[in-house]
């Protein structure tokens, strides 16, 4: 009303509509995704494994990235499909959404944000006598617009000095060193040294993990030296080190004092993507990459992901063909899918039928523990079938495997042992320990004592403890805690 009032003598009315055109227009088009209620889930597949890729770079998949070597794979698999998406996604409807709302309309909204300055101007230029309240608007409407454009120009000068510092990281990222240093050697330097296996020699080895704040160190003092082709088992209580051992000979970490010799080369001079296609780790700490069963089994080796009857014999080895073969999906099935289900402003009742939408739309399959492992296993056997491996490191990945499937995988691990040195870390002293050829006896970081089953048995040391305890709760009726009191 003030505004009509004010402007009678240059239009009135028609000044004040030109004055609401701009926020009515907003009003009209904000109809946009946001102010529905809805459920929004990603059913393209390409789009689900663009994410799953993208996951495999965080810290839960670190050790198995690294392990196995998935730089290349993971790079090429993600350019490929990222461009299939950009080419074919132009018509989506999301998008034809958001380009309704950008830059014509922003163009629209700014002219007419300029209309009422322009109305005044042309008034006051056909009505010279009218100008008084005209001139007021136009520089009040123009002193508006070099403060908005001033601002928008400091906005922009903003806004291009972050892109450029986003650039400018993108293109450091080579730079960026490694924390442990790669060396030039390449791995095997001579193939008549690691035909029998890898030898590693571990000389006063102590380490400490980063940033631990424990007084002592995980490894004190350690000095061994493993055969090539040799079976060696470590065994000892929780927390003595056998695990820290097994990641400092995959070059997970350096040591903090002392030296690791592989093939009597320090093991900072071979270069690691070489070093570790020659190694395979199977431990607990393994997880099952967001992507199918198949492909979880054909990383163990990269190159040959596309070979499906090498996957299937790994499959059969790791002891997982048969249960994934009786899921819906077979080796299609995808655990641990990305959740691309969103809802907005969807009402909390639990009742709202959006919410069993939703609960429908993010039901995923699963599968047990011990299956998870077999799949797991399977993907070692696929590396062990790479042929390149020289070193087997396998650490306590059974617990969760029934007794059969423990057999049999170890069974299979040992039939394919020859040309690899093997290092076994376990809390079960089975049919493995007698037939290693060495056994390491770890306590507090320390090695307490090493030789072969007999040798050990024989001190009556720590491993004939620890074996008498496992042995009698066999021998005296079942029952284990009997045993332990004697013990
Ligand atoms: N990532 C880590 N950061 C700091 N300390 C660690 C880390 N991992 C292990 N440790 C410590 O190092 C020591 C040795 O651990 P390690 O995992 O080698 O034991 P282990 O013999 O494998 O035990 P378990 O039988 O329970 O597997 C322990 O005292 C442990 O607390
Ligand atoms: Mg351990």
């Amino acid at each position: 009303m003030l505004i009509v009032h004010a402007s009678r003598t240059s239009g009135g009315p028609i000044f004040a509509l030109l004055c609401i055109s701009k926020p009515f227009l907003h009003a009209l088009s904000s109809r946009n995704i946001w102010s529905q209620v809805c459920v929004i889930n990603a059913k393209d597949p390409r789009y689900h494994r663009v994410k799953a890729l993208e996951s495999l770079s965080g810290n839960r998949f670190k050790q198995d990235y690294i392990n196995g070597n998935l730089g290349d794979y993971i790079l090429s698999e993600y350019e490929k499909v990222s461009e299939d998406l950009r080419d074919t996604c132009t018509d989506h409807p999301w998008l034809q959404m958001e380009r309704r709302s950008s830059p014509s309309f922003d163009v629209l909204s700014e002219v007419l944000g300029d209309l009422p300055m322009v109305y005044c101007a042309i008034n006051a230029i056909l009505n010279p006598s009218k100008f008084s309240i005209a001139s007021i608007a136009v520089l009040q409407q123009s002193s508006m617009t070099l403060r908005h454009s001033f601002d928008s120009i400091l906005y922009d000068a903003k806004s291009f000095r972050q892109q450029m510092s986003k650039l400018k990281n993108l293109y450091t990222i080579s730079s960026v060193k490694n924390k442990l240093q790669d060396g030039d050697s390449s791995y095997p330097q001579s193939n008549s040294m690691s035909e029998a296996g890898m030898a590693f020699d571990l000389k006063n080895v102590s380490f400490a993990y980063p940033g631990s704040k424990k007084k002592t160190n995980a490894l004190n003092d350690v000095s061994l030296s493993i055969k090539p082709g040799a079976l060696v088992v470590i065994v000892g209580a929780n927390g003595s080190g056998k695990s820290t051992i097994i990641k400092l000979l995959a070059r997970l970490y350096d040591a903090t004092s002392g030296k690791i010799l592989v093939d009597n080369t320090p093991i900072q001079d071979f270069r690691g993507v070489e070093l570790r296609q020659a190694m395979a780790t199977f431990t607990q700490d393994h997880h099952l990459f967001p992507l199918s069963l198949y492909e979880n089994i054909a990383l163990g080796y990269p190159e040959c992901s596309s070979n499906m009857d090498l996957v299937l014999k790994a499959a059969e080895q790791g002891g997982s063909s048969e249960f994934i073969k009786k899921l819906k999906d077979g080796f299609d099935t995808i655990l641990d899918p990305q959740n691309l289900t969103y809802n907005i402003n969807v009402p909390s009742d639990p009742d709202h039928p959006l919410h069993k939408k939703m609960e429908a739309l993010e039901k995923n399959i699963d599968i047990s523990g011990g299956e998870r492992q077999r799949v797991v296993a399977s993907r070692t056997f696929m590396q062990l079938n790479s042929g390149k491996v020289k070193f087997v490191a396998v650490d306590e990945p059974s617990s969760a495997l029934d007794p059969e499937g423990e057999f049999q995988l170890f069974d299979r691990l040992i039939a394919g042992r020859a040309g690899k040195t093997m290092v076994f870390v376990t809390h079960r002293f089975g049919h493995l320990t007698r037939h290693a050829d060495t056994i390491i006896c770890m306590k507090d970081g320390a090695i307490a004592e090493s030789g072969t089953h007999g040798e050990l048995l024989g001190m009556g040391g720590e491993y004939a403890k620890l074996y008498k305890i496992q042995a009698d709760a066999f021998s005296s009726g079942g029952d284990p805690y009997k045993a332990t009191k004697d013990a």
